[in-house]
C-alpha cells in the first residue's frame, strides 16, 4: 500500500516508517523542514513537503495514497483548543480526499480521552471518548466520526503513554519538575495509574489497523492497562537521587500546576477487545524498565 503519514518525523512516526517499509508498504511521509526530510530518506520513504495545515497540499498528498495515516499533532499544550480544531479541519480534510473509496484513514487520539467517572473500571474501546465541549483535543474522535457519516473508512488509534528509553511523553515533565523542585512527588497513596505501551507495539497496531482495521473501530494501543504513580516516582527518585514523598490532593496545584489534574487522575485502560478483534500481542519491554534504562547521569530529559 502507498502510505501518506503526517507525523512521519516524530517519536511515533520515526517507528511507525521502518515498521511500514518492513511489511512491504512503500510510505510517502510529511515534513516541514529540512532536517525532516532528510531523516525520511535516510529511514527510505518518500517526503511530502508542506505544513500540516496547509490544507490544499494535504488532499493533495491523500489523493495520491491508498491510505494514511495521521500521527501528527502541535502539542504545545498552552494553545490546546487552537490545534485541537485545527487537527479536526486536517482529519475533515483527508477523509475528503479519500472518499468514494475504502481507502483507510488511520487516526491519532489517546486512551486518556475516554470519559469516565471514580470507581469505574480500565477505560474500554467501546468507551466514548469526551466531547470537545469537555476536552478540546476531543476534536479528534468527533472528527474522524463525521468522516465515517460521510461514508469514509476512519479507524482510530488509542495511545496510553508511549515509551522508549529516550522518550517518556508526560513522565518527561515529573522528571523536570523533581529536577526544579528537589524531590519526586506523588498524590495520596500513589495508587492511580498510567497505561502504557512499548513503542514498538504501539506502531505495530497502527500497521494493523491500516491493513485490517473496521470503519468506525477505536483500537487501544494498550500494552500495560496500568502503572501506579507512586513505583514511577520511585524509579524517579532512584534516577535523580532525589527524596520521594506522598502529597495531598491540595498541595498537588503548588507542585504539578497545570499538570496536578492529570498527577491524580487513575488513567487506567484496556486493550482486551483490540487482542480480540486483530490478533494483536505486545511484546515490548514495560515502562518501568525503559525509564530504569534511562540515562540519568546524563541529565535526561
Ligand atoms: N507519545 C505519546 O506518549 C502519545 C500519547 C498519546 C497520544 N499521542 C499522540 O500521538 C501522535 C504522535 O505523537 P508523537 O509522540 O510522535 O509526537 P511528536 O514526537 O511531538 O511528533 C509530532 C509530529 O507532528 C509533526 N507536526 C507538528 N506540527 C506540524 C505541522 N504544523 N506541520 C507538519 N508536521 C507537524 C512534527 O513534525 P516536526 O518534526 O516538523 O516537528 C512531528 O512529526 C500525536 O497525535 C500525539 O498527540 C502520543
Amino acid at each position: 500500500m502507498r502510505v501518506f503519514l503526517t507525523g512521519a518525523t516524530g517519536f511515533i512516526g520515526s517507528y511507525l516508517v521502518p515498521e511500514l517499509i518492513k511489511a512491504g508498504h512503500q510510505v510517502v511521509g510529511l515534513s516541514r523542514s529540512d532536517p525532516g526530510a532528510a531523516q525520511l530518506t535516510g529511514a527510505g520513504a518518500e517526503v511530502f513537503r508542506g505544513d500540516v495545515n496547509d490544507l490544499d497540499r494535504l488532499r493533495l498528498a491523500a489523493e495520491g495514497a491508498d491510505g494514511v495515516i495521521h500521527a501528527a499533532f502541535n502539542h504545545d499544550f498552552g494553545q490546546l483548543k487552537q490545534h485541537s480544531e485545527a487537527d479536526r479541519k486536517v482529519i475533515e480534510t483527508l477523509g475528503e480526499a479519500l472518499l468514494g473509496s475504502s481507502r483507510p484513514l488511520v487516526v491519532t487520539s489517546g486512551t486518556g480521552l475516554v470519559r469516565r467517572a471514580p470507581g469505574d473500571g480500565p477505560a474500554a474501546e467501546t468507551d466514548p471518548a469526551m466531547s470537545s465541549a469537555e476536552f478540546p483535543r476531543g476534536a479528534t474522535e468527533e472528527a474522524a466520526d463525521a468522516v465515517v457519516a460521510k461514508g469514509g473508512r476512519a479507524i482510530v488509534v488509542r495511545l496510553p503513554q508511549v515509551h522508549d528509553t529516550h522518550h517518556q511523553g508526560r513522565i518527561a515533565h515529573h522528571i523536570r519538575l523533581a529536577q526544579q523542585k528537589g524531590r519526586v512527588a506523588f498524590v495520596g497513596e500513589g495508587e492511580n495509574r498510567l497505561s502504557a505501551v512499548h513503542v514498538s507495539d504501539a506502531v505495530r497496531l497502527y500497521r494493523l489497523a491500516l491493513e485490517e482495521g473496521r470503519t468506525g473501530a477505536r483500537y487501544h494501543a494498550v500494552g500495560e492497562e496500568g502503572v501506579p504513580l507512586r513505583e514511577i516516582a520511585a524509579i524517579i527518585g532512584e534516577g535523580l537521587n532525589l527524596p520521594v514523598e506522598s502529597i495531598t490532593p491540595e498541595e498537588a496545584s503548588d507542585y504539578f500546576g497545570a499538570l496536578a489534574n492529570l498527577a491524580s487522575a487513575d488513567l487506567a485502560a484496556s486493550s482486551l477487545l483490540t487482542r480480540q478483534w486483530l490478533g494483536w500481542d505486545p511484546v515490548g519491554p514495560d515502562l518501568l524498565s525503559d525509564l530504569h534504562q534511562m540515562d540519568w547521569a546524563g541529565g535526561r530529559p
